[in-house]
């Protein structure tokens, strides 16, 4: 679905206009065929203002049109690369399409395309229109009629979204099935799957009694690996009720999965569609993390049901109305059945990894952006991750209760409808009696805000004063930026850990009870009286804000916290912070060709917390974490990987060097009990007797990996053993390939763990596993697995500089080709180039250069890497 155009337009929120046309209702008749599919479409159309009828249709071959079903002369109408215009149409009329189309050829993953042998659609965001021409923008809200008749035997599965209304056998071995979905919804939700598949089915009682039945589909054989999946959808549908009251509307709920998909999941109207590596999971095949993931994404999709399905956007520029607000449902299941705690650490680790890095970077855009080139780029962690911490602020400034009288408010008006994430926030704050106005801001204005802290204590009057000052660099397209209303849930520490009781005027309590600071200007200061010591300040606890807190804390006030803080958020992020800090200094040391020493009173800290009993062994790992490159890149001026890793490994070897009894210890304490937690922190403690070679690492690593019963043990092994130059290593990827090069879903995880190892082959590895079978340069997940992770693996790619990068841009040409929303995934990977070292920043932006140069380079890899040169 490429545009090759060389000057893309670019389109402006500001120039949203509302369709000139109503389409009453769509049938559409399929005739499948892998080379010539026929679809037939006959939509009911009402004209609402006198203009000709443009439809958006792009890679098709018109075979016949018709207007109440005279035929039309060519000159009623044209035909362009992405259009057809009917020159003048009645008030009320029936059009009549038929157009062919080639699903085989297709490998772009969107529109209709053939997946191993299945035919499926991608209609979001724009793919419908690959599929006939028709109004493709999200407010145009119909009714489908679907009719699929194909080959009976290769395609004994008919799917579509709604209700099943025929199944028939005609002639010549071909069958047809008829399927009506009773709401009224936007092309991108349309979906129709047809195959020989396996499925696993079970049902839901809604709380209003109806019974619902569920299915998932997948490859035969591949049945017993659905139950996760069936039984996560139960779950969800279940808390959807007891949370936010909302039931499933239809009488069947399909999942489908697939091995070619762009994405990770879509929600098209009673017919879901999945990447198999978000559905298929047991557990000598899925990793802890995997299940995790997959019962999140069954959720997330889900709840798009009522969060972007029945109340859906007015057009791309408002996604994060659905996106943004069904994260954050999906982050509050997953809180709610499991820890909240760790949900809230892991969910704030991934925002600051991709989404403050994007934010800080040449692809900065706000969560409701004002401009695009391509559609399918508004896919975004901003747009996500960033739109589900605004809703996030909004719910801790309203509370829980508060919050869902908003919900309810939202979808009392707005059922049915295509609207804004400006009536949305509309929605919560009437209920509630806020005004957002200030708060909007964070819809319309890019970067992450800065706070910085001073404090103040007053031991004569026991008087405790925090000012703090807000600011957000200017980016090119806002050089200046207006204060954020930015809620700060708030505690102070006294000498025993106890939070003070706070006495100010300046708290608010939302309808949770939780002690709120509101700052909105500049620079506030706020004051709390009847403090008898000095406070240890615990702020943005929850991380209720998504910024740059600027706290110079010192050693003891982190320790204090890490003790104390009844924030496990702040617990952590103390212990986050000390280890940053360390690897700053550290990195000073190398770049002034110091030797590096780590602080011994850091190495003290990290190994209190690995010898506290009491810290349960989930949170522990969370708390041992050393930041990974994307985040310390964030902080320096220069992302110098060899210094990054130099650094990381100092640290590492002091920390091993000084606990090695307990670390082993430990290990094999954790190694005998078989929970996710134990499995998580024995894991990590194997990551740290790796770095710092410990004689006996390699050989702890493989008998874990021989012996594991469980993929998370496996490939954690795995992934260590992938750290050094050893036979063991070969070992266990050649046993590993043998066991699972079948298998289209474990198979990545192989590539993965290659292409995210430091060892000096790497680059040579992985360049020659892209020429070799069963790698397969088509697949979406075979690429992301490969390519995107040596992408990210900075210091890989920058010590190798003169051959990674001119390979790695040979492949976003090549992929771009057949694929531009993969490709335009892999530009994302140069998002710090800006910060590489000069002499590795300037092979980077030539090698860049040379594809923005090519002629036909779609928009979705130009708009991505413009900024990037
Ligand atoms: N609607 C999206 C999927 C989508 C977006 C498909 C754009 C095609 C183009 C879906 O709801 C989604 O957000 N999926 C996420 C996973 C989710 C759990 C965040 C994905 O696919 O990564
Ligand atoms: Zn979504």
């Amino acid at each position: 679905m490429t545009t090759n155009t060389n000057q893309p337009t670019r389109i402006f929120l500001k120039d949203y206009k509302a369709p000139s046309f109503k389409v009453q209702s769509i049938d559409l008749f399929f005739n499948l065929h892998e080379k010539e599919t026929q679809v037939k479409a006959k939509q009911s159309i009402e004209k609402l203002e006198e203009t000709p009828l443009v439809l958006n249709g792009e890679g098709l071959k018109l075979l016949s049109i018709r207007i109440d079903g005279i035929e039309l002369s060519a000159a009623d109408y044209f035909v362009t690369e992405d259009s057809l215009t009917v020159r003048t149409a009645p008030d009320y009329f029936t059009l009549e399409t038929i157009v062919e189309i080639n699903p085989e050829e297709n490998k772009s993953c969107a529109g209709l395309y053939l997946s191993n042998g299945i035919f499926a659609t991608q209609c979001e965001a724009e793919g419908f229109r690959n599929i006939t021409y028709f109004l493709d923008r999200p407010d145009v809200m119909t009714s489908y009629t679907v009719s699929i008749e194909a080959d009976k035997k290769k395609y004994p599965v008919l799917l579509s979204n709604g209700d099943l209304i025929s199944k028939k056998q005609i002639g010549n071995g071909r069958h047809l099935a008829v399927w009506r979905d009773p709401f009224k919804k936007p092309s991108y939700l349309f979906a129709l799957v047809a195959g020989d598949l396996g499925v696993v089915e079970g049902s839901f009682i809604t709380k209003s009694g109806k019974e619902v039945k569920l299915e998932v589909y997948a490859s035969h054989g591949k049945q017993d690996r659905c139950f996760h999946a069936l039984l996560s959808l139960q779950k969800a549908m279940k808390w959807d009720e007891e949370r936010f009251g909302l039931e499933y509307d239809l009488n069947q709920y399909m999942i489908v999965s697939i091995d070619d998909f762009n994405m990770g999941a879509m929600e098209n109207k009673g017919l879901n569609i999945f990447n198999s590596r978000l559905v298929l999971a047991d557990p000598e095949s899925a990793t802890d993390n995997d299940f995790m993931r997959i019962e999140s994404v069954v959720a997330h999709e889900y709840f798009h049901n009522w969060t972007g399905n029945r109340v859906t956007c007015r057009n791309w520029f408002e996604l994060s109305l659905k996106e943004g607000l069904t994260v954050f449902r999906d982050q509050e299941f997953s809180s709610d059945l499991h820890s909240r705690a760790v949900e809230r650490i892991k969910n704030v680790d991934a925002l600051r990894a991709r989404q403050f890095a994007e934010d800080a970077g040449p692809n900065a855009h706000p969560v409701r952006p004002e401009s695009c080139l391509a559609v399918d780029n508004f896919y975004t962690a901003t747009i996500y991750e960033k739109g589900a911490e605004v809703i996030r602020m909004m719910y801790t400034i309203v509370g829980k209760d508060g919050f869902r009288k908003g919900m309810d408010n939202y979808f009392k008006e707005y059922d049915g409808k295509a609207v804004t994430i400006l009536d949305f926030a509309k929605s919560i704050a009437e209920p509630n009696n806020v005004d957002f106005t200030q708060f909007k801001l964070w819809y319309s204005q890019s970067g992450t805000p800065e706070v910085n802290v001073t404090e103040n204590y007053n031991a004569d009057n026991k008087e405790y004063s925090l000012t703090l000052k807000q600011f957000c660099k200017p980016t090119e397209k806002e050089p200046s930026k207006e204060a954020f209303h930015i809620p700060l849930l708030i505690g102070l520490l006294d000498p025993t850990g106890n939070d003070y009781k706070l006495n100010s005027k300046d708290i608010a309590y939302n309808s949770d009870g939780k002690a709120l600071i509101s700052l909105k200007k500049e620079e506030e200061t706020y004051l709390f009286t009847d403090i008898s010591d000095k406070p240890v300040l615990s702020l943005n606890r929850e991380f209720s804000s998504p910024i740059k807190l600027h706290w110079n804390a010192t050693q003891a006030e982190l320790l204090h916290i890490i003790k104390f803080d009844k924030d496990s958020f702040n617990r952590r992020e103390a212990c986050f912070k000390m280890i940053l800090q360390e690897l700053r200094s550290l990195i000073a040391d190398y770049h002034s060709k110091k030797e590096l020493r780590p602080n011994p009173e850091i190495i003290e800290a990290i190994g209190y917390i690995l010898l506290d009993k009491k810290i349960d062994a989930q949170f522990k790992s969370l708390m041992l974490q050393i930041p990974g490159d994307d985040f310390i890149a964030q902080e320096e001026d220069i992302l110098d990987a060899k210094a990054f890793q130099a650094a990381n490994h100092s640290i590492t070897i002091a920390f091993v060097q000084k606990y090695e009894s307990a670390i082993l210890e430990l290990y094999h304490a954790h190694h005998k009990l078989d929970s996710i937690g134990d499995r998580a922190l024995k894991n990590h403690l194997l990551f740290y007797l790796v770095e710092a070679n410990h004689p006996s690492s390699i050989s702890i690593a493989f008998e874990q990996f021989s012996a594991a019963k469980s993929m998370t043990d496996k490939i954690n092994a795995i992934v260590a053993l992938c750290h050094t130059d050893s036979e063991e290593r070969q070992k266990a990827l050649h046993e590993f390939l043998n066991r699972w090069k079948e298998d289209a879903v474990v198979f990545n995880k192989w590539l993965q763990v290659q292409a995210s190892s430091r060892i000096t082959k790497t680059f040579d590895i992985v360049k020659k596993i892209t020429t070799t079978p069963p790698f397969n340069p088509e697949n979406p997940n075979n690429i992301y697995s490969l390519h995107s992770v040596i992408g990210r693996n900075h210091f890989v790619m920058q010590r190798e500089k003169e051959k990674t990068y001119a390979w790695f841009c040979d492949e976003i040409i090549r992929i771009d080709k057949i694929n531009p929303q993969v490709a335009a995934r892999l530009c994302s990977c140069f998002n710090f180039v800006k910060k590489f070292p000069d002499e590795i920043k300037e092979i980077a932006q030539k090698e860049i250069g040379r594809v923005l140069a090519e002629p036909n380079l779609s928009k979705n890899s130009r708009e991505l890497l413009e900024g990037c040169i």
